[in-house]
């Protein structure tokens, strides 16, 4: 009987260390990048010249509702400006370039 009361005790001691002692490694929330959002960027950098809607026209901005620029010539015009536009490759990553890029795309008519 003493003997079963022993086993009790130790069996609940190792259990109690066990908890406290046990943490677990607490998975870290998903590092990989949150997607840029290109409208975020756009209503930033982009609003005082081409307007919400892109076609604003403010120092000369070319309409971007009329653009038929293809992507990879936008993120080049952002990317080292064209006449009055300024360059943005010091300002913005090359993700938020693209983002930007992307969105203007969609304010075309
Ligand atoms: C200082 C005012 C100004 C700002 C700010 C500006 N732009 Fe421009 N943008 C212009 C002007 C002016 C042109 C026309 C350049 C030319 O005549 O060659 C232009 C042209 C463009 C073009 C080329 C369109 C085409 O079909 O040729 C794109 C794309 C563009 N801008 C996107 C953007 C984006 C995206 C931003 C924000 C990151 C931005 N612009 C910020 C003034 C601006």
């Amino acid at each position: 009987m003493k003997k079963l009361l022993i086993f009790t005790l130790l069996g609940t001691l190792v259990y109690a260390c066990s908890q406290s002692g046990g943490e677990k490694s607490s998975s870290e929330p998903t590092a990989s990048t949150p997607k840029v959002d290109g409208e975020k960027v756009y209503k930033t950098y982009c609003v005082t010249c081409h307007g919400l809607y892109g076609d604003m026209g403010a120092s000369g901005a070319f309409n971007l509702q009329t653009s038929v620029l293809p992507v990879e010539e936008r993120i080049n015009v952002i990317t080292n400006g064209r006449k009055v536009m300024t360059p943005f490759k010091d300002l913005l990553s090359k993700e938020k370039i693209e983002a930007v890029a992307a969105y203007t795309l969609t304010l075309k008519k």
